[in-house]
């Protein structure tokens, strides 16, 4: 059985998706044309010829840009059922999605406008598709944490509903330590929502420490650079803690040069529960599966380790127990007889 057949039917979540990162160079074009929005692009070949970055803030710049086509509900929510389309036909059953509302306040979008729109979608995608989903809002580290509080207070009515579930941690990572937020993860915490954070990206292991101890994360975004202390590998393993790795994004901002070197099964041999996850798919060049497979095939991981990924996913989602324990029940039934058989 070949093994892009085999990922694709393993029910699997994916926990680690910019939706603004979901913004494809032919929706970018056609939103900028459909809003009147002067982009510095005269074609899809341009937009693709930009996406040359190898840091994470030249990675920024092109993404903070590229998301100022979004501009009405309508294109909020056509970037969200794009996304929940490739996810589904990537044999994704339920999908935790990030956005940056503040990308948007910035210019003028209101936060209900992004919120609304990308919400009806996950509505709408819930019922056409059968993928179930959360939405968790991202605030900007390089950003003060008084204006994430701004986000987070103009989040409350969506957060006292439970339409927004959880509070994420994202964009320039240097410099800017998960501890900088540590008043806004203690409020979200006590409003009730789930907390996760990118750390280990760009920055060094401590903070991904410092976002387990201070913030007190659910999920880590990322972690890669955690490999570089094995005691806290040793604490991340023990407590359980879920990475949302991105392998064909670590491959453009993460330093790893080559995917033969990607540290995916070294953090399972480690026992850490990693995960497999897209990040921003329109810029690092392929959804969830194109991320399974790319690094499936470099690390001739076999179907065990890819049951264990897709186990992890659904493990470290935020659905309730029985969700889980029903699409574990599934995973088990479709990996059954076959994982032996999957060519590496
Ligand atoms: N890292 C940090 N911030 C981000 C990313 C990322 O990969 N994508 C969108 N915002
Ligand atoms: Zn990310």
């Amino acid at each position: 059985m070949d093994m892009r057949s085999f990922v694709r039917a393993l029910p699997k979540a994916e926990l680690h998706l910019h939706l603004e990162g979901a913004l494809d160079p032919e929706t970018m074009m056609r939103l900028a044309r459909r809003n009147g929005v002067d982009i510095p692009f005269r074609s899809v070949e341009e937009i693709r010829a930009a996406y040359r970055f190898t840091e994470l803030q030249d990675f920024l710049d092109i993404y903070y840009r590229g998301m100022d086509v979004l501009r009405t509900e309508e294109d909020f929510y056509d970037l969200a059922t794009g996304y929940l389309e490739r996810a589904a036909a990537d044999g994704a059953v339920h999908v935790e999605v990030f956005f940056d509302p503040q990308g948007h306040t910035a210019r003028g979008i209101p936060f209900a406008v992004a919120a609304d729109g990308i919400l009806a979608a996950l509505a709408d995608g819930r019922e056409r598709l059968g993928v179930t989903s959360l939405l968790i809002m991202c605030v900007l580290r390089h950003l003060s944490e008084d204006d994430g509080f701004a986000a987070f207070r103009e989040a409350g009515p969506y957060i006292a509903d439970g339409r927004i579930a959880g509070l994420g941690l994202d964009s320039t990572e240097r410099d800017n330590p998960p501890a900088k937020f540590e008043r806004l993860f203690a409020a979200a915490r006590g409003a009730g929502l789930r907390l996760v954070a990118h750390a280990g990206e760009e920055g060094p292991a401590s903070y991904v420490a410092e976002a387990v101890d201070r913030l007190g994360v659910d999920r880590i975004d990322h972690g890669n650079r955690a490999l570089e202390d094995p005691a806290l590998v040793r604490r991340l393993a023990e407590r359980g803690m879920t990475l949302t790795v991105c392998p064909l994004s670590n491959l453009r901002l993460c330093g790893v040069p080559d995917m033969r070197r990607h540290p995916l099964k070294r953090m399972l041999d480690a026992g850490l529960k990693a995960t497999v996850n897209s990040d921003d798919p329109a810029y690092f060049g392929g959804y969830l599966l194109d991320n399974f497979v790319a690094v499936a095939e470099a690390l001739e991981l076999d179907g065990a380790d890819l049951v264990a990924l897709a186990r992890n996913s659904i493990e470290g989602s935020f659905l309730d127990d029985a969700a889980k324990r029903a699409h574990l029940d599934r995973l088990a039934g479709a990996a059954a007889g076959r994982a032996e058989q999957v060519r590496p």
